[in-house]
This record gives C-alpha cells, sequence and structure tokens, in this order.
C-alpha cells in the first residue's frame, strides 16, 4: 500500500523516478530555435519530473504517480509534458491537481479537441482515445496525480511528428489557447 501526501502533493514512497529535460523535449515545443539555443549553451534543464509505483502489466493493474511539472517558458510556450495517445487507445486515466495551476489540452485523431484547468481539487478524466498533455501556467510547480491501466503504454511519435492542435502561450502576462500553425491532422 502506497498513500498520499495530499498537503505535500506528494507520495509517501515510491519506486521510480523519471526526469524530463529540455534535451527529451526537442521536437515537442513550437519554437525549435529557443530550444537550441538553450541547448547550445551548454544548458539543459529539468522540465517536469514524476514519481511512480508503477504495477506488473496485468489487466485491472493500475500505475499512479505524481507529476511535477517546473514554472518557465520555451519562448512564449509554457513548460509542458510531451503529452500523448496511450498505446492501448481504450485505457482512460484520471488527474488529480494537487499544486500549482495548468491546463490540460486533448484531442482525438478524429479531430475532437478539449482542454480544461488543473487547479488543487480538480480531478479531471481522460477518456479513453485522447491524447493528453499538460502545461503548467503558473509560476509555481504544478503537481498532479495521475492512475491508468498498468497495461496502457505511451505513444509520443504521432505528437512528436503531427504536434497537438493547441498550444498555451503567454500573451500580455496571461495564458492563452491558441491555434498552433505547424499542427498536422491526424
Ligand atoms: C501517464 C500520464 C502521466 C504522464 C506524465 C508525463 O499515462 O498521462 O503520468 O505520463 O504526466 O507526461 P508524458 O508521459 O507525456 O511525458
Ligand atoms: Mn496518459
Amino acid at each position: 500500500m502506497v498513500a498520499l501526501n495530499l498537503g505535500a502533493g506528494m507520495l509517501r514512497s515510491f519506486k521510480k523516478r523519471v526526469e524530463v529535460k529540455l534535451s527529451d523535449l526537442k521536437g515537442f515545443f513550437y519554437d525549435h530555435e529557443a530550444v537550441v539555443k538553450t541547448l547550445s549553451g551548454g544548458r539543459d534543464l529539468l522540465i517536469y519530473e514524476y514519481y511512480e509505483n508503477p504495477q506488473p502489466e496485468i489487466e485491472g493493474n493500475l500505475n499512479f504517480g505524481v507529476t511535477i511539472i517546473n514554472p518557465g517558458k520555451v519562448g512564449i510556450e509554457y513548460y509542458m509534458t510531451r503529452g500523448h495517445y496511450h498505446a492501448k487507445q481504450h485505457a482512460a486515466e484520471i488527474y488529480v491537481g494537487l499544486k500549482g495551476e495548468g491546463m490540460v489540452i486533448m484531442q482525438t485523431k478524429g479531430g475532437q479537441l478539449a482542454h480544461m484547468p488543473i487547479r488543487r481539487n480538480d480531478a479531471i478524466y481522460i477518456p479513453a482515445f485522447w491524447a493528453h498533455r499538460t502545461v503548467n501556467v503558473s509560476s509555481t510547480e504544478l503537481a498532479f496525480l495521475y492512475a491508468y491501466p498498468s497495461g496502457a503504454g505511451h505513444d509520443y511519435d504521432v505528437i512528436k511528428h503531427k504536434g497537438f492542435a493547441k498550444l498555451v502561450v503567454e500573451r500580455q502576462g496571461q495564458p492563452k489557447v491558441i491555434a498552433n500553425p505547424r499542427f498536422i491532422k491526424g
């Protein structure tokens, strides 16, 4: 049994910690030049990390953990996760906001789009077949709990090559959801 420490926005214990740095996110942020420029200065940055208690990939099991996204921007785009479809697309997921403020953007291969805020105590149901990405629009860490079927797997390639239809950017100091001019449908 693993308990959550909701107040601290963290698991009480975890088996796995994954760091995702700017160098892992090449091809995901809109402003490639800003990514290359930062990296060529010899600087890599921790964009987000997740702490997980993975379970054996047996039907019925759930993986759960906490993702923490740092505050910051690449160009005008806020720090965010890569985003993915589940490899087994019929796998849904639940997110629960623990701290900070963000936005979850979602889309289907058929062209449906959605986005919604995630803050402390917000629960978000990500239905099967929906790609999902989380964006930190605040000036502090964004932390959320997630739980999904342990055998779901992650498909990052579609997102890397086609992108998300919407980007979350800062305009006049405020987060704004705008169309991604480079998005490829499907
Ligand atoms: C699991 C899930 C979250 C994300 C995590 C990092 O299916 O949706 O745990 O994995 O927020 O995002 P990605 O996996 O897109 O790098
Ligand atoms: Mn997922």
